[in-house]
Formats: structure tokens, C-alpha cells, sequence
């Protein structure tokens, strides 16, 4: 992919999407296989980068890692005990990857390290440091409790962890660690975030305890492989969703969308902003909501998201703030201070780039407050090295006045390497 990519405006999208399977169930599904016994066979498994580095780890700790093509990828699992890597586990771009292998390598019997690009050694490591130290594990990080991380494995105990952000990375890591530690371990969380840890857990044949915002999960259960297809990625439909969205005659179906209901807000969001969401199809596979969407448009109102909403729309909110200012009332987002550490500080990465095309936009120290009915103009906007950045600036691009020049475009491969030629594939002019 060029690094540099050039977008035109667009007058519709139109079409029929299927697409790789989803991120964060992509992460867990890879990481269970390595734990549990047997072959576990996975179909539609995330093309992106970050889900490579998960299966790069999983080699590097003496996993037998096939892929046969088509996105089908076979994992021997070690049940439970994982390999000694001979050199720093490379994590690349994903959090993910970093704080939930983290849960699983403290309770090894060896020693490791966990590194990442230059964007994942800023982020924030201490919110899975502080339970796991607490469970027993031995972890030592670089100033500020930033990777890399060194890990010494030990033999873990139960915890009872209230989690003061809501974040599902960090619930996952808790519970892997809790999955292999002595005892009953309990996680709580602030708000409702994603739940394919806890469904993953089941699919796999654990045992856990569920209440509203309280997991619990006993530890020194055995996993056995599964066979499953991973529903297409609700975070990469977002952005053809919403660019369709913009335009009156477009519509769009997407097939076999993963619809869990923590991760459906966007639907909700485009619903409630005047688009017609129709559910064509619903199926149940391993405990996710699977279904074909089809998307028709119509102008859009606005939009106010803060509390839980803006939890459970965490990774959607660049694109809901790329489309903001072709919306009538425009969107306002608060509660969002997750977004300053992400890949980006998304929020400021948003605001500077929007602002290239020419938009008002408040931003605030938790947020963004984009007003409607705003005429933007192709500009030169970089991605900040941010997949979703890059995505949401090709789709704000769409309905701007003349040529965008998106700097950083290469970023996208981080969830989705096929992103700009698909997005070509639907557009009309
Ligand atoms: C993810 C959780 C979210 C999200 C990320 C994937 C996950 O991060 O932004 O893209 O798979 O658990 P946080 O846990 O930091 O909120």
C-alpha cells in the first residue's frame, strides 16, 4: 500500500461487503488455542497486522501457527504451558496483543518481554501491570510504566479486581491470568465494555460466572479446542457504514456482521441519526451474534454520545467525528479521554485533521464537539500512524470539495490491509 493516497469525492456507495473477521475476537480466539488442548481450526481470521503479531507471539512461544489461505488459520494448542521465546516478543501496533498475552506470560514459568513500534511504547501499560502484580506476577516496564515489558513468570493467585477505566483489553488480561492462576478470581468493571473474553472463555469450555459488570472465573480449568468462523469486523464495517451514510442514494449490505450487542452501538448510533438499518439475518455462533445488515441512507440528524455510549463506541468514535460536520446538528462527544491513548491521541488527531479540511471543530480535553451543515475541502491530512485515522479521513474525503491528500495511509493495514481498494469497489461518482 502507498503510503501516500490521494481520495476523490464520491456521490454514492453501493454494494455487498464481506469482510475479515473481527479484531478482538481474532486476538482471544488465537490466544485460547495456544491454552487449550487440540487443534483449534479458525475461518475467517483478521487479515490485519495487529492479529499477525498475536499469531508472530504465538509462534515465537512454541505454537504450531498454519495458515492455509482464505483466512483459515490452524493452532495446535499446549494446554496451558506455553514455550520459553529465545528473543523479545514483538507486538508491533497492538495493545491488545501486549495487554492480554501479558495475562497469560505471568503465569509461565519463564521469563519474557513484550515490545512494541514507537506508537504502542507510549501507551499506558500500568492498568495491567498493577492487578497482575497484584496477582503475583513479576513485571518491570520503562519509565512511566510504558513498554517494553519484562515479564518473570509466577505461580498466580486469585484477585478480586475492581477495574477503575473500562477497558476490555484489561478485563481479558485478568481473566486469562485468573483462568491460570489458584483460586477464584472476579473482575469488575465501571461500564459494560466488549465481552468476546468472557464469550471466548466459554466457547473454549471454561467455566465462568456473569453479572452485569462482574466476571468471575475459577482457575486450573482445562480448554479444548474449538472450530469456528470469525464474524466480520463491526469496527472495519463502521467506516463503510458511515460513508454510505453519507450519501442519500446509497445503499449497502454487509454479511455475516459480528452484532454482539457491546459492540453494536454504531448501528444504533446511524439508526437514531435518520439511516435505515435492516437486520436481514441472525444467527448465533459461539455465543456472538452473527447477522447480514443492509444499510439504506437518508439525511442525517446529529448526534450527543457520553457515558456508556461512548464505552461501548470506543473505536467507532473517529469515523462518527469524520462524518460529524455533513450531518445537520453535527455530533458531540464527551467522556472520551480514552481516545488521547490509543494509537493516536485520537481526539487531537481528529481535530487537526478536520480542521486541514477546513471544519469548525471544540475539541476538549474529553472530547470533540463538531457542529452540522459545514462545507469541507480536500486537504492535505496525515493519519497521525493511526489505522482509524487514516480511515476515518478517507471517508470524511468522500463528500469534500475537491482532492484529499491522506499522508500515513499505510496505517489502515493495522485492522485492515484491504481498506482503501474496498472502499474503492463500493464507491460511485
Ligand atoms: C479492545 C478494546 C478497546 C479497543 C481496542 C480493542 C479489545 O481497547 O479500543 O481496539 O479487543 O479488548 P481498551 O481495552 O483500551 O478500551
Amino acid at each position: 500500500m502507498k503510503n501516500e493516497i490521494i481520495l476523490q469525492p464520491a456521490r454514492n456507495l453501493v454494494g455487498t461487503l464481506r469482510l475479515p473477521g473481527d479484531k478482538s475476537i481474532s486476538h482471544r480466539y488465537a490466544m485460547l488455542a495456544a491454552l487449550a488442548d487440540g487443534r483449534t481450526v479458525l475461518e475467517n481470521f483478521s487479515t490485519g497486522e495487529d492479529c499477525a503479531h498475536t499469531l508472530g507471539c504465538l509462534r515465537a512461544l512454541g505454537c504450531g501457527v498454519e495458515q492455509t489461505g482464505g483466512g483459515r488459520v490452524e493452532i495446535e494448542g499446549r494446554g496451558r504451558e506455553l514455550g520459553a521465546p529465545s528473543a523479545p516478543l514483538d507486538c508491533g501496533n497492538s495493545g491488545s496483543t501486549m495487554r492480554m498475552l501479558t495475562g497469560i506470560l505471568a503465569a509461565q514459568n519463564f521469563a519474557s518481554e513484550l515490545a512494541g513500534d514507537a506508537s504502542l511504547s507510549r501507551r499506558p501499560m500500568a492498568r495491567v501491570i498493577e492487578p497482575l502484580t497484584v496477582m503475583g506476577a513479576h513485571i518491570s516496564s520503562a519509565e512511566g510504566a510504558r513498554p517494553p515489558l519484562r515479564i518473570t513468570g509466577a505461580k498466580l493467585r486469585a484477585i478480586d479486581y475492581k477495574m477503575p477505566v473500562a477497558s476490555a483489553q484489561v478485563k481479558s488480561s485478568v481473566l486469562f491470568a485468573g483462568l491460570l492462576a489458584e483460586g477464584q478470581t472476579f473482575v469488575e468493571e465501571p461500564l459494560p465494555t466488549r465481552d468476546h473474553g468472557e464469550l471466548a472463555l466459554q466457547a473454549f469450555g471454561a467455566e465462568i460466572t456473569r453479572t452485569r459488570n462482574r466476571v468471575g472465573i475459577t482457575g486450573g480449568q482445562k480448554l479444548r479446542a474449538i472450530e469456528a468462523p470469525i464474524p466480520a469486523d463491526i469496527s472495519t464495517a463502521a467506516f463503510f457504514l458511515c460513508a454510505a451514510a453519507l450519501f442519500p442514494e446509497s445503499s449497502l449490505t454487509i454479511e455475516d456482521l459480528l452484532l454482539n450487542p457491546t459492540r453494536a452501538a454504531v448501528l444504533d448510533v446511524l439508526a437514531a441519526m435518520g439511516a435505515r438499518i435492516l437486520t436481514l439475518s441472525l444467527e448465533v455462533h459461539n455465543g456472538e451474534l452473527v447477522g447480514t445488515v443492509k444499510l439504506e441512507a437518508a439525511a442525517l440528524k446529529g448526534a450527543s454520545i457520553s457515558g456508556a455510549q461512548t464505552a461501548a463506541l470506543i473505536d467507532e468514535l473517529p469515523v462518527l467525528a469524520a462524518i460529524a460536520p455533513y450531518t445537520e446538528e453535527g455530533i458531540e462527544i464527551r467522556d472520551a479521554r480514552e481516545l488521547r491513548v490509543k494509537e493516536s491521541d485520537r481526539i487531537a488527531a481528529i481535530a487537526a485533521g478536520l480542521r486541514a479540511m477546513g471544519a469548525e471543530v471544540e475539541e476538549r480535553e474529553d472530547g470533540l464537539r463538531i457542529p452540522g451543515r459545514q462545507r469541507l475541502r480536500g486537504a492535505r491530512v496525515d493519519s497521525a500512524g493511526d489505522h482509524r485515522i487514516a480511515m476515518a479521513f478517507a471517508v470524511a474525503a468522500l463528500r469534500a470539495e475537491g482532492e484529499t491528500t491522506l499522508s500515513g495511509a499505510q496505517a489502515a493495514a493495522v485492522s485492515y490491509p484491504e481498506f482503501f481498494a474496498t472502499l474503492e469497489s463500493l464507491v460511485e461518482r
